[in-house]
C-alpha cells in the first residue's frame, strides 16, 4: 500500500488539530464544566446577513461552470478594496482585469503556490522554500509536496516574531525558489513594517524568488494604523512594479465568512496568469453565486470595522482577567494569543492536557505550529496558542479558568 503513495506525504507531520485530537482524545474535560474549544481559527462571529440575499438571488447560476480568472464585478470589488484599504498607488499598480484572481480560500492558493514556483533545480541544488517557525502549516506541506526543501526560519520574540532576513546566507538565499510571510502573523500576533515588507520584496528580486505574502488576518488588528500590506510597498519601491510578488487576501477573517471559501491572490500579470493556469488543472474555480456574495463583502467595510471592535474588545477583556497572574503579550493584529508558559514553568503540550482535563479548555500546543531549530531545541515547546473567537464574555471566563488552572498560586496570593 505505502508504494502507491507519494513518499513526500509520509514525512509531514498530521494536521496540527488531528494531532491535538490524539493528544486529548484519551482525556475527558472535568464533568461539571462547559467545555470550549479555543484551538481552531474559525471565527465564531457570523458574517453580515446580506450575502444570504446575494445568494439567493444569484441562484440561477449554480448550473454552470463559473469564469476561472473571476468575473468583472468580483475583480472590480477586489480592485475596489485594495484602493480603500491599501491607498490608491496599491491599487494603481494591480491590473484590474490580469492582476486579480479569485481563489477558493487562501489555504489551496498558498498550497499551489509552491507548485507554481518551485522548479527541479535551483543554482544547481534542491530548491529551498523558506518558512517562518512558527507557521501555517499549509506552507510545510505545499513545500513537502512540490518538492522544496522547506527551511524554517526562527520568529521569536528576539526576531520580531519575524524572520531576521538578514540572518540567510547567501548560499541559501541562491538556491530559494519560495519564501512564505505572513503579516499580521498567525499566530504571534506581530504586523511587518513597510521597511521589512521593501528589504523581502527586494531580496526576491536579487535572487529570483517568489515572495508569497499572507496577508489574511490583515483587517483585525489593535494599532492605530491598519498594517502595511505588500501592495503598497512594492508600488512605493523604484518602478512601482509587482514583480515576483504574490498577495493572498481572504474573506474567512476579514468577514467572518470562512465557510464561503473565497478570497483572491493579486500580483503582476504574468505571475496571475501562471497561477490562472495552474488553477485551471488543479482547482475549482468559485462558483458565480459565492463571487457575487465575496464581492458584496469586498465592497462593505462597516461589518469589518464592527468585527475588529469586537475583537479589540476580546483582547482588552483577556488583559484584563489574566493581568500579570498570567504574563501575556497583547498581540497588534489577528484574533490568537501566543502565550508563553516559561514565565510559570510549564510545557504547552502538558499545559494543553491539564487545561483540558482540569480547566475543560481546548487549546493548542505551540509547539504542533513550530519546528525544532538547528541546534534541535523548538521554540514552540513552551507555548499556547490561544483562539479568541468566542465572544467576549466567554473568552473572558475562558481566561479566568486558565489563569486559575495554571496560575492557581498566584491567584491565592
Ligand atoms: C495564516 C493563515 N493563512 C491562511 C489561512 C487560510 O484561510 P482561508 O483558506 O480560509 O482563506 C489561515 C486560516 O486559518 C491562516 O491562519
Amino acid at each position: 500500500m505505502a508504494a502507491l503513495l507519494n513518499p513526500r506525504l509520509d514525512s509531514l507531520f498530521d494536521y496540527p488539530f488531528e494531532r491535538l485530537r490524539v493528544l486529548l482524545g484519551p482525556l475527558s474535560p472535568p464533568p461539571d464544566v462547559t467545555p470550549l474549544s479555543l484551538a481552531p481559527g474559525d471565527p465564531q462571529h457570523q458574517p453580515p446577513a446580506f450575502i444570504a440575499d446575494v445568494l439567493a438571488q444569484e441562484a440561477s447560476h449554480w448550473n454552470g461552470y463559473p469564469p476561472l480568472r473571476g468575473t468583472d464585478r468580483f475583480r472590480d470589488a477586489c480592485h475596489r478594496w485594495i484602493g480603500r484599504r491599501f491607498g490608491a498607488a496599491a491599487r494603481a499598480a494591480v491590473d484590474g482585469e490580469r492582476g486579480i484572481l479569485p481563489v477558493s480560500g487562501t489555504r489551496e492558493a498558498l498550497f499551489l503556490a509552491a507548485l507554481l514556483a518551485v522548479p527541479e533545480h535551483k543554482d544547481g541544488r534542491r530548491p529551498a522554500v523558506l518558512i517562518p517557525n512558527p507557521f501555517y502549516a499549509a506552507y510545510e506541506g505545499a513545500a513537502v509536496m512540490a518538492g522544496g526543501e522547506p527551511v524554517f526560519l526562527p520568529a521569536t520574540a528576539d526576531t520580531g516574531f519575524l524572520p531576521d532576513l538578514d540572518a540567510v546566507p547567501d548560499a541559501l538565499w541562491a538556491r530559494t525558489a519560495l519564501v512564505y510571510l505572513c503579516t499580521p502573523t498567525n499566530p504571534q500576533g506581530a504586523v511587518a513594517s513597510p521597511g521589512y515588507l521593501r528589504r523581502a520584496i527586494d531580496l526576491a528580486r536579487r535572487y529570483g524568488f517568489v515572495l508569497a505574502l499572507d496577508e489574511c488576518y490583515s483587517e483585525i488588528y489593535f494599532t492605530a494604523d491598519p498594517p502595511p500590506g505588500g501592495l503598497a510597498v512594492a508600488a512605493g519601491m523604484e518602478g512601482g512594479a509587482l514583480d515576483n510578488l504574490l498577495v493572498f487576501q481572504s474573506l474567512s477573517k476579514r468577514s467572518s465568512a470562512a465557510g464561503l471559501r473565497a478570497g483572491f491572490v493579486a500580483g503582476p500579470p504574468g505571475l496571475i496568469d501562471a497561477f490562472a493556469r495552474l488553477r485551471g488543472y488543479a482547482a475549482a474555480s468559485m462558483p458565480l453565486p459565492i463571487q457575487a456574495a465575496a464581492a458584496a463583502l469586498y465592497d462593505d467595510d462597516a461589518h469589518v470595522r464592527e468585527n475588529r471592535d469586537r475583537y479589540a474588545a476580546k483582547v482588552a477583556a483577556v488583559g484584563r482577567t489574566l493581568g500579570d497572574r498570567v504574563p501575556h503579550r497583547r498581540p497588534q493584529a489577528g484574533f490568537f494569543l501566543w502565550l508563553d508558559l516559561a514565565p510559570l514553568g510549564l510545557d504547552g503540550e502538558a499545559a494543553a492536557e491539564r487545561l483540558w482535563t482540569q480547566a475543560g479548555l481546548r487549546v493548542l500546543p505551540g509547539r504542533y505550529l513550530t519546528r525544532p531549530g538547528a541546534d534541535g531545541r523548538n521554540a514552540g515547546d513552551p507555548f499556547i496558542r490561544i483562539a479568541l473567537i468566542h465572544d467576549t464574555e466567554t473568552v473572558a471566563e475562558a481566561m479566568t479558568r486558565l489563569a486559575d488552572t495554571l496560575a492557581p498560586a498566584r491567584a491565592a496570593a
